[in-house]
C-alpha cells in the first residue's frame, strides 16, 4: 500500500515537472505584443503615482477638466512618448530630462492597460 502510494506520487511530481515545462516554453498571453508585462505596468504605476497623479488624478481618474483623462488617450504609443518627454502648451511639463526611456515605457504600459476609451 505504501509502496503504491509513492509510485503514484512520483507520477504525479512527474506530472507537474512537464507541466511546469510546458508553461515556461508556451507564451503566456502577457507576454504577446500589445497586452502589456505585468512587471512594466507595475513599475509605471509607481512612477505614475509619484510624478503625473497630482495633476492626471490618482490612479489615473480625473475629471478630465482641467488636465486630460489619460485613460482617454489615443492608442499612439509615439504620440504619449512625445508629448510626456517634451510636454505640451505650457501645462504639460516636459519629462524628457527627468524620466529615462525605459521609465516613460513603463508608463505607456500602465497607461494602456487601463484604457477605458
Ligand atoms: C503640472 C501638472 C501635470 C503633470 C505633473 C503631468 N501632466 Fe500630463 N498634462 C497636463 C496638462 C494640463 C495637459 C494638457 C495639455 C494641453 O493639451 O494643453 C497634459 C497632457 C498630457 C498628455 C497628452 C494627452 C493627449 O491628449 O495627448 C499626456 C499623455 C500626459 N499629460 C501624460 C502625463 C504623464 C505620463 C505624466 C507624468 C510623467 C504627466 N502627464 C504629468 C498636466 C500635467
Amino acid at each position: 500500500m505504501i509502496r503504491k502510494l509513492s509510485i503514484w506520487t512520483a507520477a504525479h511530481f512527474a506530472a507537474v515537472a512537464v507541466m511546469a515545462i510546458a508553461q515556461t516554453t508556451t507564451p503566456s498571453a502577457a507576454q504577446q505584443p500589445g497586452a502589456g508585462d505585468p512587471a512594466q505596468i507595475d513599475q509605471g504605476k509607481v512612477t505614475y503615482a509619484q510624478k503625473c497623479s497630482h495633476c492626471h488624478g490618482p490612479n489615473m481618474v480625473n475629471s478630465g477638466t482641467i488636465t486630460p483623462d489619460l485613460r482617454t488617450v489615443p492608442d499612439d504609443k509615439a504620440r504619449f512618448i512625445t508629448t510626456v518627454k517634451l510636454g505640451k502648451s505650457g501645462k504639460m511639463p516636459p519629462w524628457g530630462d527627468l524620466l529615462s526611456d525605459d521609465q516613460i515605457a513603463d508608463l505607456w504600459a500602465y497607461v494602456s492597460s487601463r484604457r477605458n476609451p
